[in-house]
């Protein structure tokens, strides 16, 4: 037996909320975490970030952006259809002790793992602002639910389209210094948390990063999920996804990304018609 989609909620173009009936996911998921899926027989596994949950009535919220073969056979599927795998809740939660004034920061699809931080951390009665950064207006998510977990909210477009033009590092600095936040939380594009951490290491603010690389097995067991951190080499998915934001080597994920994805567009572009449309 699968795992039923009870809601499915269009964001915009490429992006879509998807509520899964997950029971024993929905119990023990805190944020950070995520779970792996397989959407069937053939499909490949992926990870995805627990947005949200409501543990009563065993619901998991994912959030997911069209941008491969899998994703795409998961929009394919409507509600009252049946995801074949749904494991988790995996890797380690992020920890939100010893805060009382952070920065939340997510960059495009990045900010739906952003949102389950600050919100656990709002309805712990720390002091938290959002910091947010989408390519244009039309592709902002969540404003509603991080606007009701936040005391203050930042959205930055690229294009400037909702007003207020620049990146989340536009005006970083000066946020941490009227500020005082303890712990910074970056969620986004590698460059993006590359750039933030930079930032904040020269600010000396401690700064959490959640890792996303590809995950296979999601148990240490497959290598694929490597991240070198101070030197270290650590398994994103049993010793992250959250990394110490100053200790990543952001490079090398950079290149490894950049191979990892011509030749996931080459294998799909040369085999696959659906990927072609
Ligand atoms: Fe295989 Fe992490 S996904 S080691």
């Amino acid at each position: 037996m699968g795992y039923k989609i009870i809601n499915k909620v269009k964001l915009n173009d490429t992006v879509t909320k998807m509520v899964v009936l997950a029971p024993n996911v929905a119990r023990h998921a805190k944020a950070g975490q995520f779970i792996i899926l397989k959407v069937d027989e053939v499909g490949e596994r992926i990870p995805l970030t627990i947005n949200d949950t409501d543990k009563e009535k065993g619901l998991v919220t994912i959030i997911y952006q069209i941008v491969g073969l899998t994703t795409k056979k998961l929009d394919k599927l409507n509600i009252g259809d049946e995801i074949m795998d749904f494991v988790g809740a995996l890797g380690k939660p992020t920890n939100l002790d010893n805060v009382t004034r952070a920065l939340v920061i997510g960059g495009g699809v990045g900010s739906a793992i952003a949102y389950p931080i600050c919100k656990a951390l709002f309805e712990k009665g720390v002091y938290v602002d959002g910091l947010l950064g989408f390519r244009n207006k039309d592709l902002i998510i969540q404003y509603d639910e991080f606007k009701s977990h936040t005391n203050n909210l930042y959205i930055y477009t690229d294009d400037g389209s909702n007003g207020n033009k620049g990146f989340v590092t536009t005006d970083l600095a000066k946020l941490i210094d009227e500020n005082k936040y303890d712990e910074v939380f970056v969620i986004g594009p590698l460059i993006m948390m590359k750039m933030v951490s930079l930032i904040t290491k020269e600010k000396g603010v401690k700064t959490t990063v959640s890792m996303n690389p590809l995950m296979i097995d999601g148990t240490g067991m497959c290598g694929c999920c490597r991240v070198v951190v101070d030197g270290v080499m650590k398994f994103a998915c049993v010793d992250g996804p959250d990394f110490d934001g100053h200790k990543i080597n952001f490079d090398e994920m950079i290149l490894r990304n950049k191979m990892y994805q011509e030749i996931e567009r080459k294998k799909y572009s040369d085999n696959c018609n659906l990927f072609k449309k």
